[in-house]
């Protein structure tokens, strides 16, 4: 890279700060996973939309291209419900759906598009994928919104203070469980050979 790629980090960091759990069944089969790059993009409050990118390395990927559903949940940041926060993320973050039934550790109900919904969640927006963008090393997903609820009032969960109260063991397995993902990314973008 020909320009200062730490200024560029630097930059774009931190501007998605809501760790969000995306759900989705496809098959039959229900699973999800953390996500960082959860937006709105819509511009009609009557037609709300969302947008998510998900990476090619995960089975939620392949799951939300085949299905074309979405569930985008916001996490709780109250006192009586963060652990059950932290569970869902190192639930759906912490392990692929590629080994094992992640879905069923959790409360859930069925949404109106089949996708489970998570009861221990702050709020929701359901989805069905309107549009997508296939950029080598992930997709990114818009979605327009079918189904959507308040589970827990309150304060949602940022990402800073989720990593201050996440035990230090799930977080040396997770940068564990990066380094694969990032290898496949990098060889989507730049080639196998990188
Ligand atoms: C805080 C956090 C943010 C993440 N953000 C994303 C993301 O934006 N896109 C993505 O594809 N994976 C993201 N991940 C990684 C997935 O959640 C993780 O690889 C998961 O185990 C994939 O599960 P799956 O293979 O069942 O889909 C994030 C993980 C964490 C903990």
């Amino acid at each position: 890279m020909t320009f200062d790629t730490d200024a560029a980090n630097r930059a774009l960091a931190g501007l998605r700060p809501f760790p969000v759990a995306i759900t989705t069944v496809n098959g039959g089969f229900a699973n999800g996973l953390m996500s960082l790059s959860a937006g709105s993009a819509s511009i009609i409050p009557e037609a709300p939309r969302a947008t998510i990118s998900l990476t090619k390395y995960n089975k939620t990927h392949d799951m939300v291209l085949e299905s074309g559903i979405f569930v985008m949940h916001m996490l709780s940041a109250e006192d009586d419900q963060i652990e059950k926060s932290l569970e869902i993320l190192m639930t759906l973050g912490g392990s692929s759906g590629r080994d094992g039934d992640k879905i069923s550790k959790l409360r859930t109900k069925t949404g109106v598009t089949g996708a489970p919904i998570l009861l221990d969640a702050h709020s929701y927006v359901e989805a069905r994928v309107t549009g997508s963008l296939d950029v080598q090393e992930s997709t990114i997903f818009v979605g327009d919104v079918v189904g959507a609820e308040i589970l827990h009032d309150g304060g949602r969960l940022r990402i800073g203070e989720a990593w201050s109260k996440l035990p230090q063991d799930w977080i040396e397995q997770y940068d564990a469980n990066h380094e694969p993902q990032l290898a496949n990314a990098r060889a989507r973008r730049f080639g196998s050979t990188v």
